[in-house]
């Protein structure tokens, strides 16, 4: 006999379907307090929320196979194609064993060096607004975030390209909109939107295809850098009969690797700049590593294992807000979860915004704890409790990176600075493709006193 989890009564559906398109955190959190398997019925669709570390490994890892990329991802696939992030089966397996060369852990070393630098001129760029009124820090770390992308995957200063931030928001916007409206067409957005949307896919595709340009032609010069962009560039030759069909693949594994890689990363930096603001006593704890460690200098690879404090704070920030709030999947075949039935087709979420709050894993889950990253703490708990870069086959490409452009900035940030959160302005988490903090992040620069 198939058992079902449990679901919302009938008469809880137009609440929850109101929450979908105004507060999907909420829609999530309502629909774990009935329990940690959840079935929503919307309409002829079936929806599958699980919330334990079992069910999120089994759908994850065990029985990845069955579990293809769902909703908000299906949506993004209108620019990000049939990229990395959004790929499945063969098609991904083929892209994550050609570019994965270019994330070896020994690499880190290299990029080390980038991400310090690009750290310390995003120090001295705050500094310039010491005494002035707030800055959008959120605005200033995604910057960063991209330069720090450009110089370890692409060899490219991306500081050239201004425009892919704004870029990437609007065409967030429209995917987050589309999905909220589930099944309808990219056709009945309304005009202005469409208009928006496209004009800012055309600005990252016009950006994909120079970066393309200008290594093809250094390639042509004899040029053989072994980066994350020329290994595309070699896998898309290879694979790709039609010119056209080259292009186009080009594009759209690139677009996947700018969005993946800077949105995840400044999402990290901003709630771990606002929690170390709120919490004066870690912020004194990631200042005194800091000086211990670096003394005046910017960080080198040797010290990320050295920043041992900050490491913790930062994980505790991707526990509290993980930048991926959401894993998204649709199931291919019927399958059972932790003995319950899934039947094919339907949309089945691992959330881990709620997994990480959840009161039967966590105690105390709302208090910022960097301490539940003990590594003895650790060890006691369930590997698939916490899984801020998912896991399975899926696991993010970029941990390395994004983990150390996260210590080295909040390190080198905290050390030189002291930032304020405007008090006017709340920290309401935003669930977009990316957990942002709505209306960004304004505070105001100060010396450290
Ligand atoms: C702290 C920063 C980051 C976080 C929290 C993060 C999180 C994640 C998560 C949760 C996934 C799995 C998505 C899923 O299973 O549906 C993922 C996949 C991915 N991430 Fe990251 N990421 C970060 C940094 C980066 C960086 C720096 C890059 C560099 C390009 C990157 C590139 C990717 C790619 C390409 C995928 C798709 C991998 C695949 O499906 O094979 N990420 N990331």
């Amino acid at each position: 006999m198939k058992v079902h989890p449990p679901g919302p009564p009938l008469r809880a559906m137009p609440g929850l379907l109101r929450k979908l398109v105004a507060d999907r955190l909420a829609l999530m959190q309502d629909a774990a307090d009935l329990g940690d398997a959840v079935r929503v019925n919307m309409g002829p669709k079936k929806m599958y929320i699980f919330n334990r570390p079992d069910l999120a490994k089994h759908v994850l890892a065990d029985n990845a196979d069955n579990y293809h990329k769902g909703i908000g991802l299906v949506q993004a696939r209108r620019v990000l194609g049939d990229g990395l992030l959004t790929s499945d089966g063969e098609v991904w397996r083929t892209q994550r064993r050609a570019v994965q060369p270019a994330f070896k852990p020994g690499r880190i070393t290299r990029q080390a060096d980038a991400v310090a630098e690009e750290a310390a001129k995003l120090v001295a760029l705050l500094r310039r607004h010491e005494g002035q009124g707030p800055v959008d820090v959120l605005h200033e770390v995604t910057g960063l975030t991209l330069g720090v992308l450009g110089r370890t995957l692409l060899d490219s200063d991306l500081a050239r390209y201004d425009s892919i931030a704004h870029a990437f928001e609007e065409v967030q916007d429209q995917a987050m909109l589309e999905m909220v409206t589930q099944g309808a067409t990219p056709g009945w957005l309304p005009f202005p939107a469409q208009a928006r949307f496209r004009k800012a896919r055309r600005e990252l595709h016009r950006v994909a295809d120079a970066l393309v340009a200008e290594r093809v032609a250094r390639m042509a010069d004899g040029e053989q850098p072994d980066d994350a962009l020329s290994r595309i560039i070699v896998a898309a030759r290879a694979q790709e009969k039609d010119a056209e069909r080259e292009r186009q693949r080009l594009r759209e594994e690139l677009v996947t690797l700018l969005l993946a890689g800077h949105e995840t990363t400044a999402s990290t930096l901003g709630w771990t700049l606002y929690l170390l603001e709120q919490h004066p006593e870690a912020r004194e704890g990631v200042r005194a590593e800091a000086r211990a460690v670096l003394g005046d200098r910017i960080p080198e690879a040797a010290d990320l294992h050295k920043l041992t404090y900050t490491t913790k704070v930062i994980q505790e920030a991707m526990r509290l807000y993980p930048p991926v709030w959401v894993l998204p999947r649709v199931a291919q075949e019927d399958d059972e979860v932790g003995g319950y039935h899934v039947s094919a087709k339907s949309d089945v979420l691992v959330c881990p915004y709620v997994m990480h709050r959840n009161p039967r894993l966590w105690e105390d889950p709302l208090r910022f704890d960097p301490e539940r990253f003990d590594p003895k703490r650790v060890a006691g708990r369930d590997r698939y409790a916490y899984i801020p870069f998912g896991a399975g086959p899926r696991f993010c490409i970029g941990s390395n990176l994004g983990m150390m452009e996260a210590v080295f900035v909040a390190a080198l940030v905290t050390r030189d600075l002291d930032l304020r959160m405007h008090p006017c302005h709340p920290a309401v988490p935003e669930a977009m493709l990316s957990l942002r903090m709505r209306g960004g992040m304004p505070m105001t620069v100060h010396p450290v006193s």
